[in-house]
């Protein structure tokens, strides 16, 4: 598409207990963003009958996108493709309980974090595979695109977006409520971002 959005997902319980990965809820900030977001499209100039709507397999991005019932066209789309990243057996846990249980893991995944893979888990390298044909998918779409994923995920989207070093992208800042626009045009993409709270 000439125009795509990326947001993460609302403010998560699990957030609030810096938990990573499962598959929670929003908290009461989260909904409110969700509702800044639904604002946003629709008090906006433009038009978003055609708007395209992706989110992840997880509640926390369908319940986000659910706060967008009225806007673009019809239901979203739910790709497993844009799922956070797999922690495999350090789900549900803080970084501290991981440091604390799996030593070993904490420190190899400091030290290269791009190809660490979580056991029974992904890396980012795993990643950037899962999300390359949906990224072009979505490049590809005739209509404006809004995708509602994660963290890491984004972290991806963004250096296919934007061509950064492969090395960079475990440490691309994707902070919550935070909408990111990207926009064609004959010298690559023009980025816009807008920040909520
Ligand atoms: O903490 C939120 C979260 O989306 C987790 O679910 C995920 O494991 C993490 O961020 C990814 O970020 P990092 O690769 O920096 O741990």
């Amino acid at each position: 598409s000439t125009t795509i959005y990326f947001s993460r997902h609302g403010q998560s319980i699990y957030n609030t207990k810096e938990l990573i990965g499962g598959d929670s809820l929003l908290s009461a900030k989260g909904k409110k963003y969700a509702e800044g977001l639904r604002k946003f499209f629709q008090e906006s100039q433009e038009k978003f009958d055609d708007l395209q709507k992706y989110c992840s397999t997880l509640k926390r991005t369908q319940q986000t996108i659910g706060y967008l019932s009225e806007v673009g066209a019809g239901e979203p789309i739910i790709r497993p493709e844009i799922d956070e990243i797999n922690a495999g057996i350090c789900d549900s846990m803080t970084y501290e309980q991981i440091e604390e249980k799996f030593p070993e893991e904490f420190k190899l995944r400091k030290k290269d974090k791009l190809n660490y893979r979580y056991p029974e888990g992904e890396s980012y390298i795993d990643l950037k595979a899962r999300l390359k044909p949906f990224l072009e998918e979505i490049e590809e779409s005739q209509t404006p695109v809004l995708v509602i994923s994660h963290q890491a995920t984004l972290r991806c989207a963004y250096d296919h977006m934007k061509g950064l070093k492969t090395e960079e992208i475990p440490y691309i800042q994707v902070p919550l409520h935070s909408l990111v626009k990207f926009e064609r045009s004959i010298f690559g993409y023009r980025e816009t971002i807008y920040k909520y709270d």
